[in-house]
This record gives structure tokens, C-alpha cells and sequence, in this order.
């Protein structure tokens, strides 16, 4: 017993040695709080737009592993935009998403204070929401089970003018097109016509775009401009509202429109002025996505509401 109390009596005193309370005035602080100091601010600097993207590891692989159909899944990019839907619930602030294959970028509002715009904070939250959420997402849309877990790296990019972000945008939107005329064309070849990977790559080397729209007409009857607009264009997030009957709320809507042109700016107004949500109008009905936000019970998050959303229920 006294062998005991003398043992624990030299624990504690090692411990005060070890671990030294520094008194404070307001709370305690141990010796090594000193190591704080060595991390760096990253704010980012203010009145610019602030763009994170994300784009999937290795998806040539997990697309294989999980069946996707080539060379567009409807369903698994629907994961893809379910995933950023639920970021944009959360982050008020992302004025705008924009996805296609395996990417999606996401751009909040230049006077944004969200984490006092910490790069790395706001980089790893939303990285790591939409890989979560992804994976939440999976088997709403997908058959198949989720054989590994996916997983997205993620940069931020700041452009301090309309003009750099409507670029950046529209770089992302000509990508999807010259990758998805040249996929198509390239899947019909091999799928449909029997060519290999090699003999399809080399009918291809060094094709121009109506080259390639003259080979889908003449050799499978198939006028690329009539392929779904998700694929040839990208899905485009906004907020908007959404009347049901007589009620009407706000929600996350997908868009597949050409946001290269000025009248995509024109028509949403809220992303670059005053944030207003305008009406989503679906003559074809309210896509899936919507549905699924409409008839979801609603979780109140703390995400902080931009200033200048109040009065915006
Ligand atoms: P890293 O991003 O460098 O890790 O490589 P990655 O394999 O993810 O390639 P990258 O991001 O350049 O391109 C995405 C890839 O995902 C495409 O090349 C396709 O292989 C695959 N992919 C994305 N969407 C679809 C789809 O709808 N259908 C099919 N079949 N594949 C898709
Ligand atoms: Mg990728």
C-alpha cells in the first residue's frame, strides 16, 4: 500500500514536471502551446472569387470497377451532382456549381467570410463533405454496390474578375465538350463496330470537331446536338425557387445549359449581383434531384447565411 502511494506520488509530480502549467488569465495553456505559432495564416486575400474543385482519384479505374456505361452513366453522374447538392446546402455561400465527368468546381461569392476564409478550411470541409455525401448518395441512384471507398483530391483557385471566372467556367464547359464528342465517338467505334481501343484511337488522331460530328451522322445516324445536354454541356447548380402546387421553396436545381454564352448570364442575374434566387421553371417536370430535396425532411444545419440573403427563406 505505501510502495503504492509513493508510486503515484512520483507519477503526478513526473507529470507536473512534464507537462508545466503555464497560468493564464484566462485559460490554461501547457509549455507546448508555444508550437501554435509555427501554423500559417492562410486567409485568402479578400474581394476575389473563390473556386474549389474536387475531381475523383483514379475514377478510369472505379468507373470500370462499378460498371459505369461509357461513355456517360446517367446514374453515377447524378451521384456526382446529388453529392454537390448537398455542399451547396450547407455552404450558402457557393453562389454557383459547375460539374462534368468526375469534377465539380463550386464558387462562393467574392465578400464570403465563411472560416474567415481559411484556405485549408474551406478546401477540406467541402473535399470531405462531397467524398462523404458521395458515398451516402451511391445507392439512391446506382444498382451496384459500393465495392471501395471513392476518393476526391481538391485545389482552390482565386480570380479576381467576372471575366476570369466566366472564363475559368467556360474552360470547364469547352472540356466537356471536346472530351465527350470525342468519347462518344470513340465508344461507338469500339462498342458498336467492333474496332479496339488502338484502331478506334487512330481513326480518330487528328480529327476535327465536325470531322468527328460527320462520323456519328454518317456512320450510326447520330446528331450530336440531340444527345442529352447533361452530357455535352455539364450540370450547372443553382439556387432557385420552386413552386409545387401552391407552395413554393427554395432548392438546389440542376441546369445543363451553355454558360459560354452571354445569355446564361443574363438569365441568373443572382450569381454575379445581387443574390436573388430567381424561378426554376421544369416543363418536363422536376428533375429527381429537386424531388429528393423537396421531400426531404429538413435538417437545419449551422451553416451561416450570407448577408446578403436576409429576408430569403
Ligand atoms: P486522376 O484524376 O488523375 O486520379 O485520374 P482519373 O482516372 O480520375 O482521370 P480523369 O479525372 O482525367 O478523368 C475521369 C475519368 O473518369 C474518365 O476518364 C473516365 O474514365 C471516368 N468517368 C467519369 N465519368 C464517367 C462516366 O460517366 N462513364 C464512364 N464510363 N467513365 C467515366
Ligand atoms: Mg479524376
Amino acid at each position: 500500500m505505501r510502495f503504492l502511494r509513493t508510486f503515484i506520488k512520483f507519477g503526478n509530480l513526473l507529470n507536473r514536471a512534464l507537462v508545466q502549467e503555464v497560468p493564464q488569465r484566462s485559460m490554461a495553456c501547457s509549455r507546448f502551446e508555444y508550437v501554435k505559432s509555427f501554423e500559417q495564416d492562410d486567409s485568402i486575400l479578400p474581394n476575389v472569387w473563390i473556386v474549389i474543385r474536387i475531381d475523383g482519384k483514379k475514377f478510369h479505374k472505379f468507373s470500370k470497377a462499378h460498371d459505369f456505361e461509357k461513355p456517360n452513366d446517367e446514374n453515377a453522374l447524378n451521384v456526382m451532382n446529388a453529392a454537390a447538392t448537398t455542399v451547396m446546402q450547407e455552404f450558402r455561400d457557393i453562389v454557383l456549381a459547375y460539374g462534368q465527368s468526375d469534377e465539380y468546381s463550386f464558387v462562393f461569392r467574392k465578400e464570403t467570410t465563411a472560416f474567415k476564409r481559411r484556405s485549408a478550411k474551406l478546401l477540406t470541409y467541402v473535399t470531405s463533405l462531397f467524398s462523404t455525401s458521395y458515398v451516402m448518395q451511391w445507392s439512391k441512384w446506382m444498382n451496384i454496390p459500393l465495392a471501395y471507398a471513392p476518393c476526391f483530391d481538391g485545389r482552390v483557385v482565386l480570380y479576381p474578375s467576372e471575366q476570369n471566372l466566366r472564363d475559368y467556367l467556360s474552360w470547364r464547359q469547352a472540356d466537356v465538350h471536346v472530351n465527350n464528342l470525342y468519347n462518344t465517338a470513340f465508344w461507338k467505334l469500339v462498342l458498336e463496330r467492333g474496332l479496339t481501343n488502338q484502331q478506334a484511337e487512330e481513326k480518330l488522331r487528328g480529327t476535327f470537331s465536325a470531322d468527328k460530328n460527320e462520323l456519328l451522322f454518317q456512320e450510326f445516324g447520330i446528331n450530336y446536338n440531340t444527345l442529352p445536354a447533361m452530357y455535352r454541356k455539364g450540370t450547372i447548380l443553382l439556387r432557385k425557387r420552386v413552386t409545387v402546387g401552391d407552395k413554393s421553396r427554395q432548392a438546389v436545381v440542376p441546369l445543363h445549359e451553355d454558360l459560354i454564352s452571354s445569355q446564361f448570364w443574363k438569365e441568373h442575374t443572382e450569381i454575379l449581383g445581387k443574390y436573388v434566387p430567381g424561378t426554376f421553371n421544369a416543363p418536363q417536370g422536376l428533375p429527381r434531384l429537386v424531388e429528393l430535396q423537396l421531400n426531404a425532411k429538413r435538417v437545419d444545419n449551422e451553416a451561416e447565411e450570407p448577408q446578403n440573403l436576409a429576408g430569403i427563406s
